[in-house]
Order: structure tokens, then C-alpha cells, then sequence
């Protein structure tokens, strides 16, 4: 629409007249806040912009393609990988506690973004002064009203970086909303998968093990929640449904029976709700048939999963997460 044209104009103009002739960085998550903000930068400001994009290792199948790939043959952004997965896995190692894991996962991501950052003004021999984040305007109002909210999405945003790595924040979407940053995704040509993602936390895959974080348990819990995403889709849900964890339950097995033999295998937690905001939610209630494909493709095609179940929890006295 005409209006949402006229935003992306004064945006870039507003990008312009803020860096100038510097250079800025930007830290994509695979989020659609952080993609829509670099993708306007990066219209402002061209090869002037490096975005990072630090991957943990924690992502959903096909999510880190969808950056590497997708987001940069839609944009033309300058992007750094970094594959820190082994980095990340060995801090993870042996560690069960939900708040160490957010820690770890939050202090790792600082660090590895501080050595990309020093890369990238290496390699340009030119100064960064300026890093691009997604703030929106609801991040704006709860970091000023210091809310928890505001300490849980803390380890997005870069804070406490070194004094040789202080940079201008650049914030483009500061006085939108979520729904306003999809609509400006798609003007700007950003694939639906990114622009239309659900919310992510940050930590990502690491709290929807329960348990410790490895590898193999990765791929397992990588696999089932593919299936069930794809099946949602499938069934035409996708914007019905707020978010949609997938939990493994690592340290617990089930006793099952496949062919003539008896499993010991691993459940699988469907958790998908309904919410406006996450400060409450409310379990969705999926049709059967869709559960019920979810339920027969992740224990045909998973070997280590052998049970199924869906968590019929409100939030409160639930959290959307299970941990
Ligand atoms: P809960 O589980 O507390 O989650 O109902 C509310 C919303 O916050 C997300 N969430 C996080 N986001 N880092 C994030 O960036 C985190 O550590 C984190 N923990 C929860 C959750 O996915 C939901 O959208």
C-alpha cells in the first residue's frame, strides 16, 4: 500500500541522514524483526552495512538456509557467518538448568559477535560506528517500564561490549509494530518464511531440550519439530497458531512397541498455543486429524521419538516454554 511505501522512504531517508558516510553492523537472528531492519539499512546505506549472522547451532531445520541463502539473495545484504555450533555445544556440555543455559548461550553470543565485529572492521580498515537492531516500538515502552520482558529479550540485543566496540544504535522499526515490520518485510521482498516466522526465543532449540543439550539429541528434536510445522502448514494454521514449541523430553523414556519389538524411546511435547502478547496464552485446540498426522510422521520418521503428547496447559499457571 501507498502508506507502507512512504514508511520505507522516510526510513531510509532517516537511516541516511543518521550514519552518513560511516559504516554499520548488524547481528541477524533469523527473526523477522532483526531481517527487516537490516533489509532497510541495507537499501539506505548498500555494502556499507555487514550484517553477522552467529549461528549457535540452535536453530530450526532449514532456518540458518533460510539467512544464508534466502535473506541474502532477497536483500543483497554483506553477510559474515560465523558457525560457532561446536563453541556453543561445548559451553552447553552436561548443562540442565534452564537460567545456565540462557546465561551461557547469552554470554557465548556476546563474545562471538565481539570477535566477528573486530573482524569486520579489519577487514574494512575503517571504523564501525554504528549497529542496527530491530527494537520494536512494544521493546521501546517495556524496557522503559524495566519489565521482565525487557531482561528476557536482554541477550538480543548486544549490551555490554567492550569500550573499543561501542557503536551509535541504529533502531528503524522503534515506532512500529509486529504487524507493521511484516507488512514492511514483504514490500521490501523478504521471503514469507522469514517475514511471517513466529516467535523464537533466542536460545532457541537449547530450552526445548529437556536435559542436556547435544548434538544427536539436536537433530532428534530438529526432525519432529520439522514434521510438525510442516503438517501445520499443510493444514492451512499457520496464523491461527502463536507459536508452536516442539519439546524433547531427553532425560525421560517410553516404553513402545513397534513391528515385533518393544522401543525404550524418548516423548515428544507438542505445545501449541494461542496469545496476543505471550504474557498469556492459551493452548490451541488443533483439529484431531492434524495431531494425529503429527503423532503417526514423528514416530514413523523419527526413531529415537515412540510417544507423542500435547500439553493442554494455559498460560498462567504454564509458561509458553517449558523451560
Ligand atoms: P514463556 O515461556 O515465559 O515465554 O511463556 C514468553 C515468550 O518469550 C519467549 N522466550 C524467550 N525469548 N529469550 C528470548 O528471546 C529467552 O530466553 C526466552 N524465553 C522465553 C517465548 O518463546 C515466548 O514467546
Amino acid at each position: 500500500s501507498w502508506t507502507m511505501v512512504n514508511i520505507v522512504e522516510e526510513s531510509i531517508e532517516a537511516v541516511r541522514a543518521q550514519v552518513g558516510d560511516k559504516r554499520a553492523i548488524c547481528g541477524l537472528s533469523g527473526g523477522v524483526d532483526s531481517a527487516v531492519a537490516a533489509a532497510l539499512v541495507q537499501r539506505a546505506i548498500g555494502s556499507r552495512l555487514t550484517c553477522v549472522f552467529v549461528d549457535h547451532g540452535l536453530l530450526r531445520k532449514g532456518e540458518a538456509e533460510q539467512v544464508e541463502k534466502d535473506f541474502v539473495a532477497a536483500t543483497g545484504v554483506d553477510l559474515k557467518v560465523v558457525d560457532a555450533a561446536d563453541r556453543f555445544l561445548g559451553a552447553l556440555e552436561g548443562v540442565t538448568d534452564p537460567e545456565t543455559k540462557r546465561k551461557i548461550i547469552g554470554r557465548e553470543f556476546i563474545r562471538v559477535f565481539e570477535e566477528a565485529a573486530r573482524e569486520v572492521v579489519e577487514e574494512h580498515g575503517e571504523a564501525v560506528e554504528f549497529l542496527v537492531q530491530g527494537t520494536l516500538y512494544p521493546d521501546v515502552v517495556e524496557s522503559g517500564g524495566g519489565t521482565g520482558a525487557a531482561n528476557i529479550k536482554s541477550h538480543h540485543n548486544v549490551g555490554g561490549l567492550p569500550e573499543d566496540l561501542q557503536f551509535s544504535l541504529v533502531e528503524p522499526l522503534r515506532t512500529l509494530f509486529k504487524d507493521e515490520v511484516r507488512r514492511l518485510g514483504e514490500e521490501l521482498g523478504l521471503p514469507a518464511e522469514i517475514v511471517w516466522r513466529q516467535p523464537f526465543p533466542g536460545p532457541g532449540l537449547g530450552i526445548r531440550i529437556i536435559g542436556a543439550v547435544t548434538r544427536d539429541r539436536l537433530e532428534v528434536l530438529r526432525e519432529a519439530d520439522a514434521i510438525a510445522r510442516e503438517e501445520l502448514t499443510r493444514a492451512g494454521l499457520d496464523r491461527d497458531i502463536w507459536q508452536f514449541p516442539v519439546v524433547l523430553l531427553a532425560d525421560v523414556r517410553s516404553v513402545g512397541v513397534q513391528g515385533d519389538g518393544r522401543t525404550y524411546g524418548h516423548p515428544v511435547v507438542l505445545r501449541p498455543v494461542t496469545s496476543e502478547d505471550a504474557m498469556t496464552a492459551d493452548w490451541a485446540r488443533l483439529p484431531y486429524d492434524v495431531l494425529q498426522r503429527m503423532s503417526t510422521r514423528i514416530t514413523n520418521e523419527v526413531a529415537e521419538v515412540n510417544r507423542v503428547v500435547v500439553d493442554i496447559t494455559s498460560k498462567p499457571p504454564g509458561t509458553i516454554e517449558w523451560e
